[in-house]
Parts: C-alpha cells; sequence; structure tokens
C-alpha cells in the first residue's frame, strides 16, 4: 500500500537541511509549484509559496513566531497548518507531506489541480 502511494506521489529532494534557516523561509519549485520551506524548532514545513491574494511569495515574506506575513499587504498565515489568520489572505494555504531523509529535505507533492 506505501509502496503504490509512493509511486503515485513519489518523494522530490528539494534542499539540504543544514542550509535552512529559523528566520527566514527558502522557496523552492516543484513540478511547476511554488512552495516555501520553514523551519519552526527542528521540523520542516512545507507550504503554498504564493499568496492568495495577489501572488506575491510569501517566502520572501517576515517569518515570525511560527507565522509567515507576505511582503505585499501583509496577509498572515499559521505555518504549521496554512491556516489565514486575516481576511486578506482570503483562504488557507495547501501543506506538503514533508521527510528528511539523510539530511536532504523531501516533497511529496501531489498534481496541481486545474485552474489553480
Ligand atoms: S499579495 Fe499577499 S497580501 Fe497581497
Amino acid at each position: 500500500m506505501t509502496d503504490l502511494a509512493d509511486a503515485d506521489h513519489p518523494w522530490h529532494d528539494v534542499a539540504a537541511l543544514n542550509q535552512l534557516d529559523p528566520d527566514f523561509p527558502t522557496g523552492v519549485e516543484v513540478q511547476g509549484q511554488k512552495i516555501g520551506l520553514f523551519l519552526l524548532g527542528e521540523t520542516v514545513h512545507a507550504v503554498e509559496d504564493v499568496c492568495p491574494h495577489a501572488d506575491a511569495l510569501l517566502s520572501q515574506g517576515f517569518q515570525e513566531d511560527g507565522v509567515i506575513e507576505c511582503p505585499l499587504h501583509a496577509a498572515r498565515f499559521d505555518i504549521a497548518s496554512g491556516k489565514c489568520l486575516n481576511e486578506i489572505g482570503q483562504r488557507d494555504l495547501q501543506c506538503f507531506a514533508v521527510r528528511v531523509q539523510q539530511g536532504r529535505v523531501q516533497l511529496q507533492v501531489p498534481p496541481a489541480k486545474a485552474g489553480a
């Protein structure tokens, strides 16, 4: 069962764990999808990187206390859950499965939805 799930959604190697900064997010791209990597404590979180409001990259925003603030108009999102914290953000962010293997950060990214 696990093998089939992995075949449908393979893991993508995106970064070295020791290159992630707890104060600054890292933007990566997998299968055409922009994804932000955030290091909270010892845990890496992967969240949709394009702000739903007007397409700014959240990985270029301001990270503090587990929250990312959009650099353009200050939409705020909880990094661990993707939850939108103020009205301008419009909706919650998609979160992606993360694993760390031998010091490498890997993501499972389902195909983008049509029109997304
Ligand atoms: S583009 Fe992010 S709040 Fe406007």
